[in-house]
């Protein structure tokens, strides 16, 4: 694994490029992305100071890829969903090479950052926290038959309050009531065994997929991991989640937190925590042990943790933090790059 320095260098080194009022100067999105399609950038509208991030990606790899319907998918889930868990659109448009989808911009990126920040989270009040509101996520886009089918770190963006959005729907699917997806799709480690089995699967996927995230928040890896891909699938289909020992200093994991992921990693869909329904997995104890669902949707809640927020201000204050909130992405500003998307035909 990469030291977190090094790391953000690479994120970092990116050509500045200066196109009339708007800037866009930082390569934010990971490198190494495996699903991703794009490029998520930093851009800020020089008069008002106010920055966003927007997602470019070339139209000839949505052509050459096949991916029309997703990204119109994509587009559409965050246009319609109005919730406080999941990503909102400011504004999507398209010139010639590339669509973009103007976003507000996350101070603290995502949770895999901050996962690398502090090798894993020891309180579990905090991934009760961020579990709870990626549950209610999950549950509205079920509510509407849609998979999300990428349930990860780098797909959960962090809001400086420690607050958080799900976001990246690139590989988020349809589904009729009572039918059964064969696509494969999502990230290995994520993956569910009905997926890799190939013979059909459902929402149930997500739920699996919320154990893993669970898991990996709380010991730092996904249950099975191998740097060997076969040996990963192999311990996937196979396998049952290793728990550290119990006199293990470092490491102390709660039997209601046990009880959470085995029932979400549950191999047999049918019996998966979440199968019948989103509230199942809500009235869990690991999630109403240490807070009141409709406070934290109303973000009433304190928030338990403070993230670290990566994208600071310089001297000439292009990035403030502070600045950048969510509640001050304005209309004037969005219209402003609405009426200038033409700029960004000299995007690299
Ligand atoms: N609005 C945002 N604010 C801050 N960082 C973002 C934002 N949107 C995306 N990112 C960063 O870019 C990465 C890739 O974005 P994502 O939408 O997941 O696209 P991809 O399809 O490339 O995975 C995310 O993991 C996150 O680190
Ligand atoms: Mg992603």
């Amino acid at each position: 694994m990469k030291a977190l320095g090094t790391y953000l260098h690479l994120r970092i080194a990116r050509l500045v490029i200066h196109a009339s009022n708007l800037l866009l100067f930082l390569l934010i999105s990971k490198e190494h992305s495996a699903g991703g399609t794009g490029k998520v950038y930093i851009v800020m509208n020089k008069e008002t100071k106010e920055v966003f991030a927007i997602k470019s990606i070339r139209k000839s790899t949505i052509i050459e890829m096949g991916l029309k319907e997703s990204i119109l998918l994509e587009k559409k889930i965050m246009q319609l969903i109005v919730h406080p868990f999941i990503m909102r659109l400011i504004s999507a448009f398209n010139n010639q090479a590339r669509i973009y989808f103007l976003m507000p911009l996350f101070p603290a990126s995502d949770l895999s950052l901050q996962l690398r920040m502090r090798h894993r989270f020891t309180d579990e009040k905090v991934v009760s926290f961020i579990i709870l509101q990626i549950a209610l996520a999950l549950g509205q886009l079920h509510a509407v038959n849609l998979i999300f089918s990428d349930l990860k770190p780098a797909n959960i963006l962090v809001e400086s309050d420690g607050y958080i959005k799900l976001a990246d729907f690139g590989l988020s699917q349809y589904l009729e009531e009572g039918d059964k997806s064969k696509s494969f799709r999502g990230s290995y480690d994520y993956m569910a065994p009905e997926i890799i089995m190939k013979k059909g699967y459902t929402k149930a996927v997500d739920w699996w997929a919320l154990g893993i995230l669970v898991y990996e928040l709380i010991i730092g890896i996904p249950p099975f991991y191998h740097v060997n891909l076969n040996q990963s699938v192999q311990r996937i289909l196979n396998s049952n989640a290793k728990w550290p020992a119990k006199e293990n200093p470092h490491y102390k994991v709660s039997p209601i937190a046990i009880n959470f992921i085995e029932r979400l990693l549950d191999k047999n869909p049918l019996t998966r925590l979440g199968a019948s329904s989103t509230e199942e997995v809500l009235q869990h104890d690991f999630l109403t042990q240490y807070y009141d669902v409709s406070d934290v949707f109303k973000k009433e809640a304190p928030s338990p943790w403070k993230p670290h927020i990566f994208f600071q201000v310089n001297q000439e204050g292009l990035i403030d933090p502070q600045t950048v909130q969510e509640s001050k992405v304005s209309i004037a500003s969005m219209k402003f790059v609405m009426a200038n998307h033409d700029l960004f035909d000299e995007f690299d």
